[in-house]
């Protein structure tokens, strides 16, 4: 990595930036990825776990699947990465988060905004009216109700699903206005997200790769480093704290 392949002289700490991740970032608390070679899809076969059909087919399964997922990741503690944010949020105080990520340890590392695309998996709606469950509701329990009589499902986007519009709005808001977007620990393969990066690119702003591994974006990436996020962007952040400071 090298300061002179960023043009620090073009940004400012007003100037919008953004933080776009994946499950890459979560790696270092110890969360599986979904396409590494010892990922969740390389296991588990996502249509039975992370679709309508799937649930229809074998709540009991993805329940099963969700609970375990869930108690890891409340067991799991936000890593450098996700605290290098949080010091760069302070720096730029116009800058949000945007993440493919279920685990909540973006707002636990105390980012601020995280627009959460693919939901949280800390939450339950009903799987027939969509209502939100009560955030009181015993999620260690399995087969839970909702007083329509639907079954509770978490509320994550599955395979076949809209994302949250409000939180797309916020997510594409903040892509096009910002002058650095960080696409950090994502396979670049899901969409409508994996357009977030292009869409960045596209409207001026200087995008910047952090994954150990090429994607499909790396070779039009402004910057793609080889590196495992805690390291890359702990060290990156001083880089742009002595520039601009
Ligand atoms: P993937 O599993 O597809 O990609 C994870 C990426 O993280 C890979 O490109 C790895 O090379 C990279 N990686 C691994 N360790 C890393 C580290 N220490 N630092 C940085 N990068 C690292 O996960 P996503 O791109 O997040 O959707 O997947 C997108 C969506 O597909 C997920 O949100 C999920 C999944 O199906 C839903 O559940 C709806």
């Amino acid at each position: 990595m090298s300061d002179s392949q960023i043009p620090f002289d073009k940004f400012t700490r007003n100037s919008p930036v953004v933080f776009f991740t994946g499950a890459g970032i979560s790696a270092e608390s110890g969360l599986a990825t979904f396409r590494d070679p010892h990922g969740h899809w390389s296991k588990y076969d996502p249509m039975k776990l992370a679709s309508a059909d799937g649930f229809r087919q074998d709540p009991e399964l993805v329940l099963e699947w969700y609970a375990a997922r869930r108690k890891q990741a409340a067991a799991a503690k936000p890593n450098a990465g996700h605290r290098a944010i949080t010091k760069f949020q302070k720096l730029f105080p116009n800058s949000a988060v945007i993440t493919q990520n279920v685990d909540g340890l973006h707002a636990r590392a105390g980012n601020d905004p995280v627009w959460e695309l693919h939901g949280n998996i800390h939450r339950q709606k009903c799987f027939s009216c969509g209502s939100a469950a009560d955030s009181g509701r015993d999620v260690s329990l399995r087969m839970n109700y909702c007083d329509c009589g639907g079954l509770l499902r978490p509320d994550v986007v599955w395979f076949g699903e809209s994302l949250p519009l409000e939180v797309l709005n916020h997510a594409f808001d903040a892509t096009s206005r910002c002058e650095i977007f960080f696409s950090i620990g994502t396979s670049t393969q899901i969409y409508p997200a994996a357009q977030l990066p292009y869409e960045a690119q596209n409207r001026g702003a200087f995008v910047i790769e952090i994954n150990p591994e090429t994607t499909p974006f790396s070779s039009q990436a402004d910057l793609s480093l080889r590196a495992k996020s805690g390291i890359a962007l702990s060290k990156m952040y001083e880089e742009f704290h002595a520039a601009l400071l």
